[in-house]
């Protein structure tokens, strides 16, 4: 008998405090509107490194996100100055530019892979211009690499490397760049690849 009430004691205390704890943390939120309230694990929010936007009195002006060093490149970084975003930027990249990569089939056919990815959408697989986004989204104005004209003058079919390399970098009216999706290298493959096109094959 008296073992039980124990036993039924020790389990209103149980409940009790449980009771407790669980009002204590469902309120404690309630004082400040802002508070998220307790908190697990704390350190899993805040990182160890400093945020970029954070004050860091390790850097002469305070802060934490630096401008790279004067005249430093990042490493794989492809300088294209000397053929900037102009008509004659690209017309001196077409006169100029020559694909420094051999024809291959290996370097065909990374072309033809990223040309699937990248470009089909607008341009069709064929680069008849007739991608599905074309088909199905109505998007106009792509032209057919085969029998197309250029908005800057001459014939598609005509197009020469460098045009083709500066067009993907810098893109043209509603074609966008895709300097930072494709590097420098894989261009070239997607250029060669275009040229096949170019010729219906
Ligand atoms: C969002 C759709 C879209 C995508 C994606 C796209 N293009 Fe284009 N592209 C266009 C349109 C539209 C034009 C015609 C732009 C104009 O001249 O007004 C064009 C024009 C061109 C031209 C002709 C440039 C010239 O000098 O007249 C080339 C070459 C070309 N694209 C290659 C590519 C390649 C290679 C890719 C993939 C890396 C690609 N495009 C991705 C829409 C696209």
């Amino acid at each position: 008998m008296k073992g039980s009430t124990l036993a039924m004691n020790k389990n209103k205390f149980v409940y009790t405090a449980f009771l407790a704890i669980a009002f204590a943390a469902t309120f404690s939120a309630c004082k400040d509107k802002r508070s998220t309230g307790l908190e697990y694990a704390r350190n899993m929010y805040d990182p160890i490194a400093y945020n970029p936007d954070q004050p860091n009195k390790n850097f002469k002006d305070g802060k934490t996100a630096q401008l790279p060093p004067a005249h430093t490149k990042p490493v794989g970084f492809t300088e294209y100055d000397e053929y900037p975003n102009t008509t004659e930027g690209y017309e001196a990249a077409g006169v100029s530019m020559v694909n420094p990569l051999p024809v291959d089939t290996v370097n065909l056919a990374q072309g033809k892979h990223l040309f699937d990815v990248f470009c089909s959408p607008c341009h069709g697989e064929k680069g008849d211009g007739q991608g599905h986004l074309v088909k199905i989204e109505k998007f106009s104005g792509v032209p057919a690499y085969q029998t197309g004209a250029s908005s800057r003058g001459g014939n598609m079919v005509d197009l020469t490397a460098g045009k083709i390399y500066h067009t993907i970098t810098y893109g043209v009216n509603n074609m966008g760049s895709h300097a930072s999706q494709i590097s420098p290298t894989d261009r070239w493959k997607v250029v060669m690849y275009v040229q096949q096109l170019q010729k219906g094959q």
